[in-house]
């Protein structure tokens, strides 16, 4: 068992005060075990690629795809800083949002945004939305007299006089997969609106495919070119490392990190998880992984269909292939109908709880593994 409070400090701040170790947050420099979406460049372990990518991308789409906790918002908030650019969140607004609720973020970030020229642009184009000392708001009025196409228009137009590219991104963008006009919105902006690039996050890669639909000839996207930017987990050495600097930028010892890395894999949020319960709460690794088992329960009881239960379980237990999945199902059920588990397997892997490589299933993360076998 890891125990974090056999780590020696280094720091003179804690052998000073060491009754404040409890009390405040462990300082750490540079802090890579925040737990919150990250902004800073030094706070950021690695990903050189990928932040270049969405410093310098002129491309027209760009996704950015991979499982929870994987960076994600963390890259754009710190790869889109120093653009004109604006990171609208759509977490929790899905599966099936009306536009105004998906046009209130967008109001939200564009507030947050602290772009005033760009306020004052709107404001002045679009007679829907006023100005006020904090921001816009858009008019609320029954029907919509502002919509995603108008916004892009206005944008494109302020960036054009500006003399650059604007980056429009959309976190979580498969939420609002329920509301097709923003997706005939986005085509008609690839189409016309030279200056706007957009980046689409995603942690749920088959639902945003699903709601792109660029294979699909019926789709306003259709054929339209998308750079794809897939997100991976640490290599195991990087894993390691990422701890080790992390505990060292905190003064303390890294103490059993090769287990850590074992149980969490390269999963950088949940090594964030593990540096900052045992730095902040004296946690071993026993107690960390079932914090985070606990988190993740509370994801999967959101997961309403009749199998998929079943199907994690069967997982968890060493089946991998369709029909070894499909008889730990049945025998577990008293009806099974082959096209409600065939729809229920499909969506798993669409939600990306679960992947399919080479005809095998497999629960690509190991704390939803543990929490699955808790189910
Ligand atoms: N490269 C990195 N170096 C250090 N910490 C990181 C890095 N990437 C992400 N983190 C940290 O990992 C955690 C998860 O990051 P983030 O929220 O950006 O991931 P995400 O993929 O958007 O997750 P979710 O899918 O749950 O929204 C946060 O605590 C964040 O600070
Ligand atoms: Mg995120």
């Amino acid at each position: 068992m890891i125990d974090c409070s056999l780590w020696v400090p280094a720091n003179p701040y804690y052998s000073a005060y060491p009754g404040l170790l409890w009390v405040g947050r462990v300082k750490c420099n540079p802090d890579y075990f925040s737990l919150g979406v990250k902004n800073e460049r030094e706070e950021l372990y690695d990903r050189e690629e990928e932040l270049s990518a969405l410093e310098n991308s002129a491309h027209p789409i760009t996704t950015l795809t991979g499982i929870r906790r994987l960076g994600k918002s963390s890259l754009l908030a710190t790869g889109l800083k120093r653009r004109n650019a604006l990171v609208v969140d759509f977490r929790g607004t899905g599966p099936n949002p009306s536009p105004l609720f998906l046009l209130n973020r967008f109001e939200e970030a564009l507030n947050s945004s602290g772009l005033r020229n760009l306020w004052e642009h709107l404001s002045k184009r679009v007679s829907s939305i006023t100005l006020g000392p904090l921001g816009v708001s858009f008019a609320k009025t029954k029907p919509l007299t502002v919509s995603f196409a108008t916004l892009f228009d206005a944008i494109n137009e302020y960036a054009e006089r500006a003399g650059t590219d604007f980056v429009v991104a959309f976190d979580e963008a498969q939420e609002a997969r329920g509301y097709k006009p923003l997706i005939g919105a986005i085509a008609r902006s690839y189409d016309y609106n030279r200056r706007i690039r957009f980046v689409l996050a995603g942690s749920q890669t088959g639902l945003l495919n699903d709601f792109l639909s660029i294979q699909d000839p019926a789709s306003p996207l259709y054929g339209r070119y998308v750079y794809e930017l897939a997100l991976k987990r640490f290599s195991k050495q990087d894993s390691l490392e990422f701890l080790r600097r992390g505990f060292e930028a905190c003064g303390a010892e890294p103490l059993n990190i090769e287990e850590a890395v074992q149980r969490l894999d390269g999963i950088v949020g949940w090594l964030v998880y593990y540096g900052y319960m045992c730095l902040n709460e004296d946690a071993d690794l026993a107690r960390v992984v079932d914090s985070a088992v606990n988190l993740e329960l509370k994801e999967l009881s959101k997961l309403r269909g009749k199998y998929y239960r079943l199907i994690l379980k069967a997982v968890t237990l060493g089946a991998n292939t369709w029909s070894e999945i499909y008889r730990y199902v049945k025998a577990n059920t008293e009806v099974l109908s082959d096209a409600s588990f065939n729809e229920a397997l499909g969506r798993l892997v669409k939600y990306s709880v679960l992947e399919k490589k080479d005809e095998e299933y497999m629960i690509p993360d190991p704390i939803t593994n543990e929490a699955a076998r808790r189910l």
